[in-house]
């Protein structure tokens, strides 16, 4: 199948490790053209020679804090300083802290609101009059199984990211008419440096394999399969849909 993704402009924030660079690595396997993101500008350098040694193409890094409000109006604002239009925009932070509702501060909810909701808010006001402009956009939200089922011990994740959710859902009506789709990816539990971290610090995250129906933890690579279809001129008829990729673990029948 041709994924159609030949030289469409693509944004994948948070995309120096884990989820956000498998997914990078994939879009740039299938030709698109690559602008990646990450805070620490060691680690963004490597991920970019990566990308660019495996597929022979040239990547945009820009370092900064998507949660951070100026950091983020820099990175959007050197985005269209090389690109009129991004086609393609998948949006993504770290995850915030684990803990359960009486560990956590006001300051963390606070935080938590800025990382996920406030920077994927930012990044679809800046990158959407391009695509309204061009009848034809990809928007992706990186979220989290958590939000159809809970995950013990990460209420700030459960409760923010439903949000995102429905953020989602919602511009999928809104912007259907000018041929953007909206879509929401869940991943499971997958093996990055986010899932070694979450059971270092609380290793009953390791035993969730047993409520896995698969019975191993997912790869990055997995997990950017889907969400490059979705992407894809080939995922022009989905939006509005929230895809978990999760070996199964989430119990809802649909
Ligand atoms: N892996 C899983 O099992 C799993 C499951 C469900 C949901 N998720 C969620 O999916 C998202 C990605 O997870 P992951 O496993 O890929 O995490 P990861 O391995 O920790 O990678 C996160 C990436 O995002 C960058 N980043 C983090 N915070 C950022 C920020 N504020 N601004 C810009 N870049 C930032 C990191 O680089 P720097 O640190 O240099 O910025 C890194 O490149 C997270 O929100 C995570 O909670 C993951």
């Amino acid at each position: 199948m041709d994924l159609g993704l030949k030289n469409k402009v693509a944004f994948i924030a948070a995309s120096s490790d884990g989820l956000g660079k498998a997914v990078a690595m994939e879009l740039a396997n299938e030709g698109a053209t690559i602008i990646i993101n990450g805070r620490n500008k060691t680690k963004l350098e490597n991920t970019r020679n990566d990308i660019e040694q495996a597929y022979n193409t040239k990547v945009l890094a820009i370092s900064g804090d998507l949660a951070n409000s100026e950091e983020r109006e820099g990175v959007i604002k050197t985005i269209f300083s090389h690109y009129s239009t991004i086609d393609i925009l998948v949006t993504n932070t770290g995850g915030p802290p684990s803990g359960k509702f009486e560990d956590l501060s006001m300051d963390d909810w606070n935080n938590t609101y800025k990382l996920l909701l406030a920077s994927t808010v930012s990044l679809i006001k800046a990158i959407l009059p391009g695509m309204k402009d061009q009848h034809w956009g990809r928007i992706i939200a990186i979220t989290s199984q958590a939000v159809k089922q809970p995950v013990d011990n990460l209420i700030l994740s459960n409760s923010v990211r439903a949000s995102v959710a429905g953020l989602m859902k919602t511009l999928a009506s809104e912007l259907g008419e000018h041929n953007i789709t909206v879509n929401n990816v869940m991943p499971g539990y997958t093996k990055t440096n986010r899932l070694l971290s979450l059971i270092e610090s609380n290793p009953s995250f390791k035993s969730a394999i047993d409520e896995i129906p698969l019975k191993r933890f997912g790869n990055p690579e997995e997990f950017a399969a889907a969400v490059t279809f979705l992407a894809s001129e080939r995922a022009s008829y989905i939006t509005g849909t929230s895809l978990a990729v999760d070996g199964g673990w989430i119990k809802h029948i649909l």
